[in-house]
């Protein structure tokens, strides 16, 4: 899969996500589906989703004990999704034993992401909460360091990392970046933000963009406007 655009289907219920969709008549854009829409309607939104021609990164950030991962993972690799992730604090066992449970009788299977550190977590969380003490981006690179070395697909950061993971993980090694923007003045609650553009040149992978384009006054104008500036 090259470069694209990810869209964040943030939404609370399949119905406003249907009129949402029915707006882009041309380009099926790749979707992101979350923990609120798919707790709210279940995996049949997956299904109907997938039904209307979208691939679909389903972050349901997966944490458990490996068995259960795996078993979990199973089901999710049947609703034919293109993208799921996991928690890579859960460890090697854990990651290890959800590719074996992602992957389908044929061989294929979705590409397997990992989440490093939450950028709602910092410095001072980690050490006070999680007794982890090292400097918060060494953490996040050897979460993804283990992420790949377990056999994963990539990782979710920020684009100003990019470029680490990959001189890290190397360049086939995915970044699933959010955190992008238009402008810096519209940067709402995201800390730090890159413009689609500049997420190119960092060398980001795929670019999940949220609000940018749902609370757009015309979401499919706003979403080629990202394509051209991403992908080009
Ligand atoms: O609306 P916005 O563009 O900020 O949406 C970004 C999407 O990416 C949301 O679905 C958000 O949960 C997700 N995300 C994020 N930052 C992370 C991980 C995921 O913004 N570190």
């Amino acid at each position: 899969m090259g470069k694209d655009v990810i869209v964040a289907l943030d939404f609370a219920s399949a119905e406003q996500v249907f009129a949402f969709l029915d707006r882009f008549p041309d380009r099926k854009p790749f979707v992101k589906i979350g923990m609120e829409l798919f707790y709210a309607e279940g995996p049949q939104i997956v299904r109907q989703i997938k039904a209307r021609g979208h691939r679909i990164f389903l972050d349901l950030k997966l944490h458990d004990i490996p068995n259960t991962v795996k078993k979990a993972m199973a089901v999710l690799s049947s609703l034919d999704v293109d993208i799921v992730n996991l928690h890579a604090a859960g460890t090697t066992a854990m990651m290890q034993a959800a590719l074996e449970g992602l992957t389908r009788p044929d061989g294929t299977r979705p590409l397997l992401i990992a989440v490093t550190q939450l950028t709602s977590t910092d410095q001072q969380s980690m050490e006070r909460d999680l007794l982890i003490h090292e400097p918060i981006d060494q953490v996040v690179m050897h979460y993804a360091q283990t992420a790949r070395q377990a056999g994963l697909d990539g990782v979710v950061c920020s684009p100003l990392e990019a470029g680490k993971v990959h001189a890290a993980c190397g360049s086939s090694f995915l970044t699933v970046t959010p955190g992008v923007r238009f402008s810096a003045a519209s940067a709402g609650d995201q800390k730090r933000v890159t413009t689609p553009a500049q997420a190119r040149e960092l060398g980001s992978d795929y670019i999940v963009v949220g609000r940018p384009i749902t609370a757009a006054e015309d979401p499919a104008a706003a979403y080629a406007r990202c394509v051209q500036e991403f992908v080009g």
